[in-house]
């Protein structure tokens, strides 16, 4: 990418020109997916056509739309499960899809995942659903994972429960489970769909804040689909608003400023939703956050 040491590197920066490097370095963006004139279909019909954007180092990226338009397909199509008709789906420089399959794989093994209906196995534990990942592409022993595996609990809130089974917890522990399968294998980028659907709002919002802390501490890239207003406004810096009629991206940005300033109708109605306006759910959301 051209940007190293984005903690520092190692240089002793004494005279005032590197401290100046250092801050521009921080300050910048620096592209890790870039969606290259990506078409999605199923067969015949045409799901979304044309999308360009780029999701930065370090962003909360969302991804909203209606529903049906196509959110989940296009995360499908950025984790590498699903071909895109055309168009290709760029991570940190290298082509998912016009590269080798071992190339894709590769880069695949950067991302954690959880999906929309994408629940736990219910006949693991939820130690033993944490640990599969760990168990397929790693060589580490039982005891080290069993290690890994307490940490990833601990780190969602779970240290404990990994000898429960998904049936004896409740919806918002699943949640934080399936985050820390995720979690498995430090990602460099991690999906998720609708992580906070079904939960009540103070889960939601723990969910949300949980999330928050783990792109911090994991210094990781997020890409979320999700139709809360308050995750959205909350936690997100940059997003996507995909459309089902004109089967494109209608704008893409930092949703706060979305809402200031975008002009089209459809992504205000969505970012107004409700009681929704820029004071109740934009910067206050971030003060009563931390
Ligand atoms: N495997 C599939 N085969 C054929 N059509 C599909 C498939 N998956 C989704 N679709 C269709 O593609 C369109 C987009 O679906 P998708 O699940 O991506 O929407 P979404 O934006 O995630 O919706 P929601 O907000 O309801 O989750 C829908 O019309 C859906 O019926
Ligand atoms: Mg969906």
């Amino acid at each position: 990418m051209g940007i190293v040491g984005r903690d520092g590197g190692g240089n002793d920066a004494t005279d005032s020109s590197s401290v100046v490097e250092v801050k521009q370095v921080v300050g910048e963006k620096v592209p890790h997916i870039v969606i290259d004139n990506l078409t999605m279909t199923y067969g015949e019909r045409v799901i979304q056509q044309n999308l360009n954007f780029t999701v930065n180092h370090r962003d909360i990226f969302v991804i909203m739309g209606g529903s049906g338009c196509g959110k989940s397909t296009l995360l499908k199509h950025m984790i590498g499960l699903y071909h895109p008709h055309q168009g290709d789906v760029i991570v940190d420089g290298h082509a998912l899809w016009k590269g080798s399959a071992y190339k894709r794989q590769q880069l695949m093994r950067h991302f954690g995942i959880t999906y929309q209906a994408g629940a736990l196995i219910s006949s693991l534990t939820l130690a033993e659903n944490i640990g599969m990942p760990l168990d397929l592409y790693t060589d580490l022993s039982p005891a080290d994972i069993a290690e890994l595996v307490n940490l990833k609990l601990a780190m969602v809130g779970l240290a404990g429960f990994g000898s429960y089974y998904p049936s004896e917890v409740s919806g918002g522990m699943m949640k934080r489970a399936a985050l820390a399968r995720a979690l498995a294998l430090d990602p460099e980028i991690l999906f998720f769909d609708e992580p906070s659907a079904g939960l009540d709002p103070i889960s939601a919002r723990r969910l949300d804040d949980l999330i928050l802390e783990l792109s911090e501490s994991m210094r990781a890239t997020i890409v979320m689909v999700t139709h809360e207003l308050a995750s959205i406004f909350a936690i997100a810096n940059n997003s996507v608003f995909l459309d089902a009629q004109s089967k494109t991206l209608l704008a893409t940005g930092h949703p706060a400023e979305l809402l200031q300033s975008c002009p089209i109708e459809k992504v205000q109605a969505f970012l107004r939703r409700g009681e929704a306006t820029p004071e109740r759910t934009g910067k206050e959301a971030h003060v009563t956050q931390s």
